[in-house]
């Protein structure tokens, strides 16, 4: 499989100027995410939700990523906001300190078990108790033009799910399943989910998946209601 150097190395090039597609849904956000919470959105790109989340109310918000060009162009287009780049785990940041993380179209870009597992696992920490995780994905479709696309990765990276665009990304899919296991494991409880359309990155539809996740424990006195 590509390495990890590889793999950021497209973030920081050529997917550093595309337009990224993953809609809020805010039928969630109203119902989950009060607009009091302190958000840390994980993967932010260039800001594009952060911005949204702005523009809807919230106050209280941080965009951070790993490539160093999408938090420039980021800064670039929204001057106002909060964004941070940064590559390694853990973040800056005490446990439990933020009520809420989004996690929109970042494990599509992530191959590697171990990797999504450890991003997942970190919004566990910093994601207080009570505290809301809102993932939207790209689950594995079921056309004959994905799968044949799949089954030529595994024999290569031997995931089901991953592929490559001509453009030098690498991308994966995930059985549903996989994505609840993974919010499981990193302490969250699946309180919602949620399937509709969205554009990808290369101009094609495919479905996604919305989940919504508490982080389980006894919330702390003082803590935003969720
Ligand atoms: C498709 S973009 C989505 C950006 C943003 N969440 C949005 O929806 O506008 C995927 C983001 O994941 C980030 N990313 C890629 N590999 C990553 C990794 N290994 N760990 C964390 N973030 C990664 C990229 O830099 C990029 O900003």
């Amino acid at each position: 499989m590509t390495s990890p150097q590889d793999l950021l190395a497209f973030w920081e090039t050529t997917g550093s100027a595309k337009t990224f597609t993953h809609p809020l849904d805010t039928e969630l956000l109203d119902g989950y995410l009060p607009r009091t919470a302190r958000v840390l959105d994980y993967g932010c790109g260039y800001g594009r939700l952060t911005a949204e989340l702005a523009g809807l109310g919230y106050r209280s918000l941080l965009g951070v990523d790993v490539s160093a060009a999408l938090i420039e162009r980021g800064r670039r287009e929204h001057p106002g906001l909060d964004l941070m780049r940064w590559v390694d785990f853990p973040l800056p940041f005490d446990d439990a300190e933020f009520d809420a993380a989004l996690l929109f179209a970042v494990l599509t870009c992530v191959p590697q078990d171990a990797a999504q597992s450890a991003i997942v696992a970190e919004l566990g920490r910093l994601v207080r108790p009570g505290g809301v995780l809102y993932l939207s994905d790209v689950p594995l479709q079921y056309d004959a033009y994905h799968k044949e696309r799949y089954g030529r990765w595994r024999e290569e990276c031997g995931i089901y799910g991953v592929f490559t665009t001509p453009d030098g990304g690498v991308f994966r899919h995930h059985a549903p399943e996989r994505l609840r296991g993974l919010v499981r494991e990193a302490g969250f409880s699946v309180l919602r989910e949620r399937v509709g359309s969205v554009a990808t990155l290369n101009g094609h539809t495919a479905k996604r998946l919305q989940i919504i996740a508490r982080r389980e424990g006894r919330p702390g006195p003082g803590a935003a209601p969720a």
